[in-house]
């Protein structure tokens, strides 16, 4: 039995091959970074563009490197939010046309619950309850699940996303983007404490997430300190600020450790490709005696295998599914 996964949410345009063993067949990403470099940022419009032109091409390489024709596919799985509503529209109604066609059930993905997806892909004896911390360039979230296919959101962020945090970092530097994997290039042997950064604290939401105020210190650091691409503290500054981003994320998983308990810890989504970050994570896990589970980095990009993956799991856990044609897109 074969799955196919899609994943239009942002800006990559992804496809994936799975069994019903969760063996992964094919994985292919087409990356949009170079059409969306020039702007320092996503452009949304581009975006679902650049989707329409190459998803064709994405879903036949990956059933191509899969070795399975696409009449074998039994399954559909597509991203349905959250994410750019013009992106998600291009995946879900292109979707909709392979169940309709091939009349085969389609399911629709939570994108943020794919992304915790990928570590259970990656790792099937994650034990429960288990707390899950995702983030990402459009989320920051962290989840209490108590047994499988159950998402608590016990915190997020009230503004910026973390990877959106080093992103508008390293544009207002001009150092290109997407700025996390720069920053965690540039920053490699800086000085980590050479800049002060004060923790984030949300009076009535302890596990609620808060970047702005470090992207406005941030800000600030680069005004008095004179911070430029080429300032010979660029490292410095950058190591201080990947760690004043990585710190509150770890501090808020502490509380929820002493709060709920858990049995294991997962990081997801694009920042827990960070090494710094995946670093103090394991760091922490390992003084909580807990088992760490992040997956490898190209399960933590946006990718379509976690979308096939969750429903996989959906459909061994007995939901039932059909040619949904109704299913809508939902940015948020
Ligand atoms: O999960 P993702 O691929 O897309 C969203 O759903 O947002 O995450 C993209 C984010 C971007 O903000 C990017 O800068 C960040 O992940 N990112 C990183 C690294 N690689 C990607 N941040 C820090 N260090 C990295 N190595
Ligand atoms: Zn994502």
């Amino acid at each position: 039995m074969y799955a196919l996964g899609i994943e239009t949410s942002c800006d990559e345009t992804a496809a994936a091959v799975l069994t019903d063993g969760f063996e992964v067949l094919s994985n292919v990403i087409l990356s949009q970074d170079e059409v969306h470099a020039p702007y320092g940022g996503v452009v949304p419009e581009l975006a679902s563009r650049q989707h329409i032109k190459t998803i064709d091409a994405v879903v036949g390489e990956a059933l191509a490197r899969a070795g399975v024709e696409l009449k074998a596919i039994d399954l559909f799985a597509v991203t349905q939010g959250p994410g750019l509503i013009g992106s998600l529209l291009v995946g879900l109604s292109f979707a909709k046309g392979l169940a309709y066609f091939f009349k085969k059930p389609l399911v629709g993905i939570d994108h943020l619950e794919g992304h915790v997806e990928a570590a259970f892909l990656e790792n099937r004896d994650i034990g429960f309850p288990a707390l899950a911390l995702l983030v990402s360039g459009g989320h920051t979230s962290l989840y209490l699940l108590e047994k499988k296919l159950s998402y608590r959101l016990l915190g997020r962020t009230r503004d910026d996303a973390a990877g959106e945090a080093l992103d508008k970092i390293a544009k207002f530097l001009g150092l290109g983007y997407p700025g996390g994997p720069l920053i965690e290039k540039l920053a490699a042997g800086g000085d980590r404490t050479a800049f002060a950064f004060s923790r984030p604290r949300i009076k009535d939401a302890p596990l609620d997430f808060s970047f702005s105020g470090l992207k406005t210190a941030a800000l600030k650091h680069i005004r008095e300190s004179g911070i430029t691409k080429e300032h010979p503290r660029l490292a410095d500054f950058l190591a201080s600020f990947e760690e004043a981003v990585a710190r509150p994320l770890v501090d808020n998983l502490a509380r929820a450790v002493d709060e709920f308990g858990p049995k294991s810890l997962i990081l997801c989504g694009g920042v827990a490709r960070n090494t710094r970050l995946r670093a103090r994570f394991r760091q922490f896990a390992d003084r909580q005696k807990l088992p760490a589970f992040i997956p490898s980095p190209k399960m933590c990009t946006d990718n379509a295998a976690m979308v096939a993956a969750l429903a996989l799991e959906k459909r061994a856990a007995g939901i039932p599914m059909s040619v949904d044609l109704d299913l809508d897109a939902y940015p948020r």
